[in-house]
């Protein structure tokens, strides 16, 4: 190690550089493939779970080396549940949401290996890869059931109370991690929705607020009329608890303050009904009592959709008063998880108490605020041992060794830590 050099050589560079357009032309061409849909199809470990993901590697290939961005995650985000994912800048949180959504920034970054299983609802498609509608039908005089036709003697689509085409749906558990991208395009934003950490970034600054409601609406509302699409998009700005959405409705995002920004990127992420919602650090550019408010709505929009937030935050204050489910990272791993009592009564993993040491309280007197010792390990150049261990104050001999599996110490309670080996299932390591 001592010899260890700060600087890549010519011939390296050209052979990360070969190693980088290979490995980039393969995943490419494995994203663009024709393939059928049974090919992608899975089954989800446990039922009551609307993600898994399981084992998930997703690396850039860059000029320095590859960065290992997410190496090796696994957790689930059970039906109806907000899962928090808490970890410091760099470890990993927002690549793994955007594997979730192909969105990782193509093509230096790829989905490696891994599986993300998630319970979609898809629409069927026919022979020639189109969909099937559902038709109106009326029931004639003799009790048989017709098509209803219109004056031109054409069937007629039935429509959602949106004013949408119905078309028929099958449920299917697929995974994401092996879809091509044109497969992809139908579960992004319409099953599953992101709220960006700065509104004014994901807000196009030329188009009013309710073009670029009612664009999302046109996009994956089939059949919906102009009017149609604008009073959902008011009704969404409602919902939001914008006091004047037709006003709002009109005018540009600079218009608006960043509290009610953020309202409005919600009501985007609303506005085809998802099932799951990924908010990424979405009261970070926001000022504290705003962020309280955007809180709120967030936990009273999860009732009324019935459906799963996975809330990625620096900010372990924001996970204690929204999650259920509370998943630690760090440098690319998950470290520990639990339900939110777990993380937060009883913290196992060095890292997640020096975490909770370097969270500022309000009743307590502190002259200075705890601070973990040391940087996070050089993403190009992971050690093999636990990737704390150089940070670790309570660092044991075996820590010289691989890096720590999972040790499960009640049946919600998984940490990566020697200190726990011990403590299997009797949930009173310390
Ligand atoms: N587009 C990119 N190109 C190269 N490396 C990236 C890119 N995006 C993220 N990374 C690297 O991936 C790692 C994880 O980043 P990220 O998931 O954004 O962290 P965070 O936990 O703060 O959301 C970091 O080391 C970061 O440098
Ligand atoms: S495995 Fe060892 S080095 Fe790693 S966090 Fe646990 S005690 Fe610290
Ligand atoms: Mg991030």
């Amino acid at each position: 190690m001592a010899d260890k050099k700060h600087y890549i050589s010519r011939s390296e560079s050209r052979a990360i550089a070969k190693e980088n357009s290979r490995a980039i032309r393969h995943f490419e061409k494995l994203k663009k493939r024709k393939c059928k849909p049974e090919e992608y199809t899975t089954v989800m470990q446990d039922d009551h779970n609307i993600v898994e993901f399981d084992d998930l590697h997703t690396y850039f290939f860059s000029d320095a080396g590859t960065v290992k961005a997410v190496n090796g995650v696994s957790f689930s985000i059970p039906e109806g549940s907000t899962v928090g994912v808490v970890g410091e800048s760099g470890c990993g949180k927002s690549v793994t949401s955007l594997s979730l959504m192909q969105l990782v920034q193509a093509p230096s970054g790829q989905i490696v290996s891994g599986s993300i299983r998630f319970k979609a609802s898809l629409f069927k498609r026919d022979a020639r890869g189109r969909k099937i509608p559902v038709y109106e039908t009326v029931t004639d005089a003799d009790g048989k059931e017709q098509f209803k036709l219109d004056a031109k003697g054409r069937k007629i689509i039935k429509k959602n109370e949106l004013g949408g085409n119905v078309y028929e749906m099958e449920d299917r558990v697929v995974d994401i991690a092996k879809m091509p991208v044109d497969a992809m395009r139908s579960i992004r934003g319409r099953e599953i929705a992101m709220i960006f950490q700065e509104p004014m970034t994901s807000l196009n600054p030329v188009f009013t607020i309710g073009n670029q409601l009612d664009e999302v609406g046109l996009l994956h509302i089939q059949g919906i009329s102009k009017a149609q699409v604008k009073a959902h998009s008011i009704d969404m700005l409602k919902l939001v608890g914008i006091a004047d959405p037709e006003g709002v409705y009109k005018k540009y995002p600079h218009e608006l303050s960043g509290g009610m920004r953020q309202r409005v990127m919600i009501a985007i992420a609303l506005l085809c009904n998802p099932k799951l919602i990924i908010a990424d650090e979405p009261t970070t550019a926001l000022d504290v009592t705003i962020q309280a408010q955007i809180l709120d709505l967030l936990r009273e929009i999860k009732g009324k959709i019935n459906g799963s937030i996975m809330l990625i935050t620096h900010d372990l204050g924001v996970v204690a008063e929204m999650a259920d489910y509370v998943v630690v990272m760090y440098a690319g791993k998950v470290i520990e998880m639990g339900t939110a009592e777990d993380i937060f009564d009883r913290p196992l993993h060095p890292y997640t108490i020096g975490l909770q040491k370097s969270k500022p309280t309000v009743n307590e007197d502190v002259e200075k605020l705890y601070c973990i010792p040391g940087f996070v390990p050089n993403p190009i150049d992971m050690p093999n041992y636990c990737y704390f261990r150089d940070r670790c104050e309570k660092c044991i001999e075996k820590c010289a060794g691989e890096y720590p599996g999972y040790i499960q110490v009640t049946p919600t309670h998984k940490v990566a830590c020697y200190l726990y080996e011990n403590a299997k299932e009797d949930g009173d390591a310390k």
